[in-house]
Parts: C-alpha cells; structure tokens; sequence
C-alpha cells in the first residue's frame, strides 16, 4: 500500500534512510517533510517499506529522495512507489527534476525507467564518505502531454 507519509513514520524512514545513506536525513528533517512536502511510505504487512518525498514548485517538482529498505530492494517496490507519488502530485506538474550521484547506478537505471533523461552533471556536488567529492546528474521527466503548457 502506498499512503502519504505522517509524523509518525519519521523514525521508520530515518532508520532505512540510516541504511542506505552516507549521509542520512534526520527523523526531525522526515517529520518537517512529511508536513512541507508530497512524503509517501510504500507499506508490506503495515511496515514502511520505503519513502519517496516530491516538492511540488508551481507547475514542476523536485524529488528530493527516496529510498526502500535494503532488505526489499530489488523486487519492483520501488517503480511502483515513484510512479504512483508522481500520480499523486495535486499540481499536475508539466516536469520533474532530480539530482543524483554519478555512481548510484541502480538509482539512476530506476528513473531511467520512470522516464527521466539526463540534463546536466554538476561537478563535485556530493560529499563521499573518503572526504573527496563526486559529480551529480540532473535528470527531468517531461509529465505533461498537452505542449501548449511546455510553452507557456
Ligand atoms: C534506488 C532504489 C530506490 C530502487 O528501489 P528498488 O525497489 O530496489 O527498485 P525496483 O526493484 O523497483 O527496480 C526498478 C528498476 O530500478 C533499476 N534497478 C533497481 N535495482 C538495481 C540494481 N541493483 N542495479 C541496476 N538497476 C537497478 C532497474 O532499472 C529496475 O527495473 P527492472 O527490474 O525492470 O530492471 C533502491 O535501490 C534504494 O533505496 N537505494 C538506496 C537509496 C537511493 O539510492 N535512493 C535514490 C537516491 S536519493
């Protein structure tokens, strides 16, 4: 199932979050998202499985992270989370935009799949864990079909 995220989530998405990341997001910042942003919780057997957060921006949105526990990675849970939190962005956005680092390859094959093309790398952006740094790639998914938006 897959449902907005409440406070009450926060420490269940810190903890995968603590699992996957060199430098994880707190449970006060997943608190301040599920209450600022689009948060969603993919759940199995009521666990959060995974947590995708979306900031919607006028007509366009930014994911800002998302993330399944490693434990379930691998079987499809985490296409079926993004596509269907991009459903449910109230703004109907005509794109959508992210950053991610250059060797997160699994990463980058889902949003591949999702439909997000790369538009720019942006050198030396994240911090590594060995104190040197590593480029992002922006990707943008174009969601609407209807062009007159595009350029407006
Ligand atoms: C990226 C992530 C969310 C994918 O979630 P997942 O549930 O494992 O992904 P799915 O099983 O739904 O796979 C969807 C697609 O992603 C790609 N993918 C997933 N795991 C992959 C891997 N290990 N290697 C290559 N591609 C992979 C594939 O394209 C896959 O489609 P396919 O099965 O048709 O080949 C998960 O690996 C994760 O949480 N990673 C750590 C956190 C992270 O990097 N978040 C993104 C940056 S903020």
């Amino acid at each position: 199932m897959i449902r907005l995220m409440n406070a009450s989530d926060a420490a269940d998405a810190a903890e995968i979050e603590s699992l996957v990341q060199s430098h994880p997001w707190t449970k006060k910042q997943f608190e301040e998202s599920a209450a600022a942003h689009q948060s969603t919780v993919i759940e199995l057997q009521g666990k959060v499985a995974g947590f995708c957060i979306l900031q919607p921006v006028l007509d366009e949105a930014n994911l800002l992270l998302m993330a399944v526990h490693p434990s379930q990675q691998g079987k499809g849970l985490g296409y079926q989370l993004l596509e269907q939190s991009i459903a449910m962005l109230k703004n109907n956005p005509v794109q959508i935009f992210l950053e991610v680092r250059e060797s997160n390859k699994p990463a980058i094959q889902l949003y591949e799949k999702s439909g997000f093309h790369q538009i720019d790398l942006r050198k030396n952006y994240y911090p590594k864990a060995d104190g040197t740094r590593e480029h992002a790639i922006i990707m943008v998914k174009a969601c609407s079909d209807d062009f007159s938006k595009l350029f407006r």
